[in-house]
């Protein structure tokens, strides 16, 4: 029988203080539409998806949840009887929310509060025609109380694949597709967020957007420079509410059945396998901001 398996991050919804300037942030810097306002909350979409971005009023700032699709092979009865099988307890939720008619609620070892699910309703909203305009989501990383657990509990729970570290005991990656990661977990006694990630096109998008991002009021803080785990170019920002956000193109494509990453030129070894990562820029390059202590 199949297994659990989740195949992409959708969304993340916001705690907001300032909900008025977050929207602002999504709609007039990073481009993307509204697709619906429910009760206070703004649901925001990349293009195609109902929602990738949600903004709860709040009186504070971080993560309310996680969304990821399942891959469809098991009913949701199936996947929490497979959850529960593990240990981990779950709540099927009937018309949920806007755009997902049903979801499974749950928590990661880390205190995380995380939404799964097979189906979501689309828009017509389309991409945004001014702003960044980011190709899509891609990837968050977050510190983690209850590190090891948490690492295991997406590789094992929900099907993730391990595809580098940053030395021994702070920074895994882990992937549910074919890009070289989709979580970041780093060790830590405290569970928040460190960085959400979007892709972007290519080279001249990375510039166009740090332009923007200045013009606009939100100086670029690391960067631009090439990771050394995933290879990306990346730069960092702060939204209105602090919370960093990354900007990049380039990241390597795990291929899984061979267990190593496309060739590229950048790489240091062939073939790429998984390993372990000491610095955090393949250029040596060092910022003011550092970014393993954000
Ligand atoms: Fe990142």
């Amino acid at each position: 029988m199949s297994t659990v398996s989740v195949f992409r991050l959708v969304y993340i919804d916001f705690y907001s203080k300032n909900a008025v300037s977050m929207v602002d942030y999504y709609t007039n810097t990073m481009g993307y539409r509204i697709s619906e306002e429910v009760d206070g909350i703004t649901y925001l979409s990349n293009a195609l998806d109902h929602h990738n971005i949600v903004i709860t009023p709040s009186d504070k700032t971080g993560i309310r949840r996680y969304g990821y699709q399942l891959d469809g092979n098991l009913s949701l009865e199936e996947v929490q009887e497979k959850l529960h099988v593990q240990g981990i307890n779950s709540t099927i939720k009937d018309d949920a929310k806007p755009g997902i008619s049903r979801l499974i609620e749950l928590q990661d070892p880390a205190g995380n509060t995380i939404e799964l699910f097979t189906k979501m309703q689309q828009t017509t909203v389309g991409f945004g025609s001014s702003g960044i305009v980011p190709h899509k989501l891609g990837h968050v990383a977050f510190y983690a109380n209850n590190f090891n657990e948490t690492i295991q509990f997406y590789k094992d729970a929900l099907g993730f694949a391990f595809t580098d570290k940053i030395g021994e005991g702070f920074a895994n990656f882990l992937t549910c597709n074919n890009d070289h990661h989709v979580l970041n977990i780093i060790a830590s006694d405290e569970t928040r967020l460190h960085h959400i990630a979007f892709q972007l096109k290519d080279a001249s998008h990375q510039y166009a957007s740090s332009d923007l991002l200045s013009k606009q009021g939100y100086p670029i803080l690391w960067g631009p420079s090439r990771h050394t785990a995933g290879h990306n170019i990346a730069t960092y920002h702060h939204d209105p509410e602090k919370n960093v956000v990354e900007l990049y193109t380039d990241m390597d494509q795990y291929i899984p059945e061979l267990g190593i990453f496309e060739p590229r030129p950048w790489h240091e070894e062939l073939p790429m396998k998984p390993k372990v990562w000491e610095a955090l820029s393949a250029w040596g390059t060092e910022f003011e901001m550092d970014l393993a202590k954000i």
